[in-house]
Order: C-alpha cells, then structure tokens, then sequence
C-alpha cells in the first residue's frame, strides 16, 4: 500500500462542466490543487476569464498551466465531444469527467411548466451530461486504466418535492444514467458515483426572489425550519474522493451531502 501524496491526480486529465462558478469553480481549484490538468467548460466565459485571473494571481505556474478554459454550451453534443478531445490531447488520455452544469428551474409544478422551461432545462440538466458521458467512456475503453466519473445530481434527484417538475426528472434521469453506466462497464475499469446535494451556498440559491411561491412553500414544507446550508468546498471534496482511485471500489453510488436535511 502507498502512502498518498498531495498531489494525486498529477498527470491526470479532468473535465469539469460549469467550472467558471459556484460548485464547480471550487470542484476545479480542488483538482488543479491536486495536480490534476483540467479542461474548464463553461457558457459564461467572462467568469471563466475572472477564473483565469484568479488563479493567474494566487496559485503557482504549474496550476495556471494546467488549467484550460473552454467556453461552450453543454446542451450542445458538439460541445460535450469537443470537450473531451481537448482532455485527451492535453495528456493523452481523459481520466476524469464531472458533470456539474446544470440550471435550475423556479419551483413549478407541472401545470406551471412551459415547454420551454422543460426543454431547457431537460437540454442541460440531463441531455448534456449523457451527450457528455457518451463521448468520454467511449475514450475510457481504448485507455488501460479505464477511468472515473462523478456526476452532479441533487437530493431532488432522488426526492420528487424539492424543485422544479423540470430539474426533479432531470436529476432523476442523471441518477439513472450514471448507474446504468456504472453497471454497463463494471469490468471494463470506468467507476460512476453520483454526488447529491442538499442546499449549497451558490449563485443558484441566492436568488429566492425566482422561486414560485406555490412551489417554495413545497419545497420547504417537511423540512427542518433551521435550514442547513453548505459550502462548495464540501461538494468539492467529495467529488476529489470518489473521483480517485481511494474509491475505487466505489461504483454506482449516490453520495449525498446535504448535512443530514433529507433525512427526515
Ligand atoms: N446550489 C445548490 O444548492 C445545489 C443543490 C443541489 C444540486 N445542485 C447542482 O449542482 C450543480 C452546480 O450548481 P451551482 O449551485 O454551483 O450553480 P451555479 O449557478 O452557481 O453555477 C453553475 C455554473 O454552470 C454554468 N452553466 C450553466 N449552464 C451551462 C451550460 N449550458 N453550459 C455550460 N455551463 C453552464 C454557469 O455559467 C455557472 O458557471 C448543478 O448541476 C446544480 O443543479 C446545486
């Protein structure tokens, strides 16, 4: 057995959705910290840009250099194979994927949902992911060591009443497709985890004035009025362990990090 060193993804590629903010953001310094090379995707590229800056001004040379943006939309199949050939040309292989874009919806019911809420919200939360997961275990085969994904869901992936119809079936389907795949190449080396998130402090949760009054008292309704919120940075941590090899015999898992609220 091998003592772990800090920096245990050096020489690793990683691709990290939505990487530019919140969660991912801090999902992208925990890896570069680890000495992993990460492809950052995200749509918004001016804070991609300030991510850039950010890291020019406080890390060292090897963190700036093995961090590079990509600026693309997710709901886009082009964008998810690019993504992934970037990785690979990088370092020759992709060893990590970490479906973390995703959008929210405002609370709606199914009465209240638009066909175009639904799409969009379906396009990015779930299409997008699946068009991602596709396109690196395809590589993940050809390479010897296989490789590891770790996929954003929610507790609303899991629980039907804590958000939008849209973003609950999304988070549902992203359950499914991850231990679909989990099972589908058990033996082939390629692990699948899913993270779960209670509430966690971001842009997605500071905006409540968004929220449909119906379905915020929904969402809440059941819950300890005390509500726990988390940093990104324990997100973050859980996706580094189940994306390394000190889980690897992690397969299939739905981790939830919510502080214990869905527990009731
Ligand atoms: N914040 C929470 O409490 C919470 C709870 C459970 C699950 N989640 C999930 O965690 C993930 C991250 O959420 P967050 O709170 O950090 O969100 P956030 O809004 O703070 O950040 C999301 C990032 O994804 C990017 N993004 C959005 N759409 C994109 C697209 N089409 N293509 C590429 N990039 C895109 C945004 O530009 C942004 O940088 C999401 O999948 C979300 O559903 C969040």
């Amino acid at each position: 057995m091998q003592y772990m060193g800090k920096l245990e993804f050096a020489g690793k590629s990683v691709v990290i959705t939505g990487a530019a903010a919140g969660m991912g953001k801090a999902i992208t310094v925990n890896f570069l910290k680890n000495g992993a090379t990460v492809v950052a995707v995200d749509v918004n590229e001016s804070a991609l840009d300030a991510l850039g800056r950010e890291l020019k001004e406080n890390s060292t040379e090897d963190i700036v250099k093995n961090f590079i943006p990509f600026v693309g939309d997710i709901s886009r199949q082009e964008v998810n194979e690019e993504m992934i050939e970037k990785a690979v040309r990088a370092t020759g292989e992709i060893n990590v994927l970490v479906n973390n874009a995703g959008v929210a919806g405002h609370s709606e019911p199914v009465t209240e949902t638009t066909n175009e809420d639904w799409n969009r919200i379906i396009d990015i939360n779930l299409n997008g992911p699946m068009y991602a997961m596709r396109a690196a275990v395809n590589k993940m085969l050809r390479q010897e060591n296989g490789g590891s994904i770790v996929t954003i869901a929610s507790v609303a992936g899991i629980k039907g009443c804590r958000s939008s119809v849209a973003y609950s079936v999304a988070k549902h389907g992203l359950v499914g497709l991850c231990e679909h795949t989990a099972y589908a190449y058990m033996h082939k080396g390629i692990r699948s985890n899913i993270v779960c998130p209670g509430a966690i402090r971001t842009g997605m949760t500071s905006k409540p004035e968004l929220e449909s009054e119906f379905g915020r008292s929904r969402i809440m309704s059941g819950m300890d009025p005390q509500f726990v919120f988390g940093d990104t940075a324990d997100i973050a941590e859980a996706v580094l362990y189940l994306a390394s090899d000190r889980a690897k015999f992690i397969n299939g898992a739905r981790l939830v990090v919510d502080g214990g609220i869905s527990c009731n």
